[in-house]
């Protein structure tokens, strides 16, 4: 079991320097560095998250490993190569899973390779390709670059969730060492306890459209279940933390969008007030029913009291009103 995994740690490792190589240093990788370029992404950035590049042909990869031992059944396990359905007895075909795209390689806590995530170099689907669970990888508990964040992770006491993996690495280059991602799936509660694990708060950066949103959602749940203190950052509608880099530089996005996260709260009234009216006023006394109630459902008696003062200055209604409405909210929810 445990010299399985070995066997399939060192493909993964030859895997991740055979298309760093081509990206760098070959012919082949030409059109995607030309990409990452376009992209803002440096040459030291390429180095330090060993991009790779995987050629668009069926056989590159396998060839390559088998000539190195190892055999098409421990490649098919590893996720590097797949197979074509031999049901109908003919001679099974094996040919590498990545073919024509950009490749980010996956590590686990202790720096090793043990997935990868695929970009296409234009449109067409799907847009990337991750390496399928395998003895090595089991997606829903590996943050990407959780092991070189770590550090700064911890010193900062704080840690940056993003959505893409293009997110983390222009986030890195803009000097935010700190940024982790899931990988194309909602948060698992075993994500979220090893974010916890190495710091209390944590910034969720999502992508600033329905479905980053609607994610951003889940996220704080599932993060707060596990007693983080959760913060959101904000963008101009329809962007990316990788495309306000791009549009508003380094700067911008560590002062305003990361200094100016708004705790969990704060951003849940902000969301619950962009469906009311609050110049009509039974849309405001509507809007205040449910801000009282999300307030009522805050763990800490001091961020209740916080915000209830928050609210009576803001709607000039009494603190005793507003602790009445609380105290009544409370009482339903049992
Ligand atoms: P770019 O277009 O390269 O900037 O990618 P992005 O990271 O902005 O992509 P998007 O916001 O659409 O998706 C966020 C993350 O979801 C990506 O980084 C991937 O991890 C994942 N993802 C996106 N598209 C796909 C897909 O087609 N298949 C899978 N499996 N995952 C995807
Ligand atoms: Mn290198
Ligand atoms: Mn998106
Ligand atoms: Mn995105
Ligand atoms: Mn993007």
């Amino acid at each position: 079991e445990e010299k399985e995994k070995q066997r399939l740690r060192e493909a993964m490792d030859l895997a991740a320097r055979l298309f760093h190589h081509l990206l760098m240093n070959t012919d082949h990788g030409e059109e995607a560095r030309e990409y990452l370029t376009r992209r803002g992404i440096q040459h030291s950035t390429m180095e330090e998250f060993q991009l790779g590049y995987a050629p668009d042909s069926y056989r590159f990869l396998l060839p390559f490993l088998k000539r190195r031992g190892f055999h098409e059944d421990e490649l098919i396990k590893a996720g590097l190569v797949a197979q074509r359905d031999s049901s109908t007895g003919g001679r099974s075909s094996c040919f590498d899973r990545f073919r024509g795209r950009v490749m980010f390689p996956i590590h686990d806590s202790q720096g090793r390779v043990i997935a990868f995530g695929g970009r296409l170099l234009g449109d067409g689907r799907p847009k990337y390709l991750n390496s399928p669970e395998t003895p090595l990888f089991h997606k829903g508990k590996f943050l990407f670059n959780l092991h070189r964040a770590r550090k700064s992770i911890r010193k900062e006491a704080q840690s940056v969730l993003f959505e893409g993996y293009m997110d983390v690495i222009a986030a890195w280059q803009a000097g935010v060492k700190n940024g982790v991602a899931t990988l194309g799936t909602s948060l698992t509660d075993s994500q979220a306890r090893v974010i916890r694990r190495n710091a209390e708060t944590v910034i969720l950066c999502y992508d600033s459209d329905t479905p980053g949103q609607q994610a951003a959602e889940r996220g704080m749940d599932v993060l707060r279940e596990r007693e983080c203190v959760v913060k959101v950052a904000r963008m101009p509608h329809g962007m990316d933390p990788d495309d306000y880099i791009g549009e508003y530089g380094a700067d911008a996005f560590t002062d305003e969008v990361l200094a100016q996260a708004l705790p969990f709260t704060a951003f849940k009234l902000e969301t619950i007030k962009k469906d009311h009216n609050l110049n009509d006023e039974d849309d405001r006394m509507q809007y205040l029913a449910r801000a009282v109630e999300l307030v009522a459902r805050l763990p800490q008696a001091i961020e209740r009291d916080h915000y209830l003062r928050r609210l009576s200055e803001e709607f000039d209604i009494s603190l005793d009103a507003l602790k009445q409405e609380q105290r009544k909210a409370a009482s339903k929810k049992k």
